[in-house]
């Protein structure tokens, strides 16, 4: 049974997210970590009769919430208002995440370490970094969770097609469109690219196929619109997150995944990959992407790289933007490590 950690646990991602988590028949213990509230809310949901236990604890007591921790999940930091881009975030979040993952090298050096903190572009490189420096880094283990991004891929591509043609709207269901759409590349703005691998289904949405394209790259931008100051996702991304660190868990028992194409923000030198990804990382000096993971024992054992193979000349055009984005994205994370004594 597995031992799921939480830092960041009193959040807006974080509570619904360790509720999910406690209904995880996968989970055995459910640590919840945050710097305010963590024990009331681990006591809250320690009432609920699913088979874990669960505990909540306070600010000093990282090293209790993090031993024998097999997966750690980081929602903790700032999120997003109107006018604020996720880079904006760094400042404020790049030091947290560089505080956990290390009390995670410390405390749980086998964990996998599942980054929802933005700027996902950023953090990732510094979780990476940090661990390194440690001489703990193993790079099946370290995830940005970009799921979100493919979630909203799925409802955008049916809403569009509804709108195009309700008859073929109708005939889709939402909750199996990842074998139809995946998304790779980052977690903002214009690195997040959509790839429909059901090519029928770009020629359906014809005239919205540019307007659903946008709606991925830029859904994160209408909830914090919509929510006007109080935050950005944080009940889709729960869900979002669950559903991935499910598909952790259930690697951990060798059961297949629920989702085909489930992808993450990846260090790509460091894993098994094909000769696209090889020339992806050499044409752009690129460290990381999001792409199609396969996962083993909770850890990534390879990235699926057969999608970029096939992309269509405007998907390559989408690459070649977000690569240009991702990389200062990357080098940002990166320096804030390295330059750091
Ligand atoms: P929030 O402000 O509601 O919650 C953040 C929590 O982090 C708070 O409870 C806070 O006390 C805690 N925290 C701060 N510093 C901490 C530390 N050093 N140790 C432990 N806990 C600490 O914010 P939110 O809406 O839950 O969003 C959290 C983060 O997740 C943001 O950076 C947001 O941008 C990001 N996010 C990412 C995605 C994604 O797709 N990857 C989606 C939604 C939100
Ligand atoms: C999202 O995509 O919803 C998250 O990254 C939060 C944000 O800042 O938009």
């Amino acid at each position: 049974m597995v031992k799921v950690a939480i830092l960041g646990a009193s959040g807006g991602v974080g509570q619904p997210l360790s509720l999910l988590l406690k209904l995880s028949p996968y989970v055995s213990e459910l640590a919840l970590y945050d710097i305010r509230a963590a024990e009331g809310i681990g006591r809250d949901l320690s009432h609920i009769n699913t088979n874990s236990n669960c505990v909540g604890y306070d600010k000093d007591s990282i090293e209790s919430s993090l031993t024998n921790a097999q997966v750690v999940l980081i929602p903790a930091g700032v999120p997003r208002k109107p006018g604020l881009t996720r880079d904006d975030l760094f400042k404020m979040n790049a030091g947290i995440v560089k505080s956990l993952v290390t009390a995670v090298g410390n405390f749980a050096p086998n964990a996998r370490i599942l980054v929802i903190s933005n700027p996902v572009n950023s953090l990732v490189p510094i979780a990476v970094e940090t661990l390194k420096k440690m001489g703990k880094f193993k790079p099946g283990n370290v995830m940005g969770v970009t799921n979100l991004d493919l979630v909203r891929a799925e409802t955008f591509l049916v809403d569009y097609l509804m709108l195009k043609d309700p008859k073929v709207g109708q005939e889709q269901d939402k909750t199996t469109m990842h074998k139809k759409v995946t998304v790779i590349g980052g977690h903002s703005g214009e690195t997040i690219i959509p790839i429909i691998t059901d090519k029928s289904l770009v020629f359906q949405l014809d005239r919205q196929y540019e307007r659903f394209i946008h709606r991925v790259q830029f859904g994160g931008d209408e909830i914090v619109k919509a929510k006007q100051g109080a935050g950005s996702a944080t009940l889709s991304m729960a869900f979002a997150g669950a559903k991935f660190a499910e598909e952790v868990l259930r690697s951990f028992h060798n059961e297949k995944p629920e989702t085909e194409s489930l992808s993450a923000f990846v260090y790509l030198p460091g894993l098994k990959n094909g000769k696209r990804a090889q020339q992806l990382v050499a044409d752009n000096s690129i460290e990381y992407f999001s792409l199609p993971i396969v996962l083993q024992n909770g850890s990534i054992a390879s990235i699926d790289t057969s999608i970029l193979e096939n992309l269509s000349p405007r998907e390559e055009q989408l690459v070649d933007t977000a690569v240009k984005e991702l990389h200062k994205n990357i080098q940002k994370g990166k320096s804030f490590i390295l330059d750091s004594s």
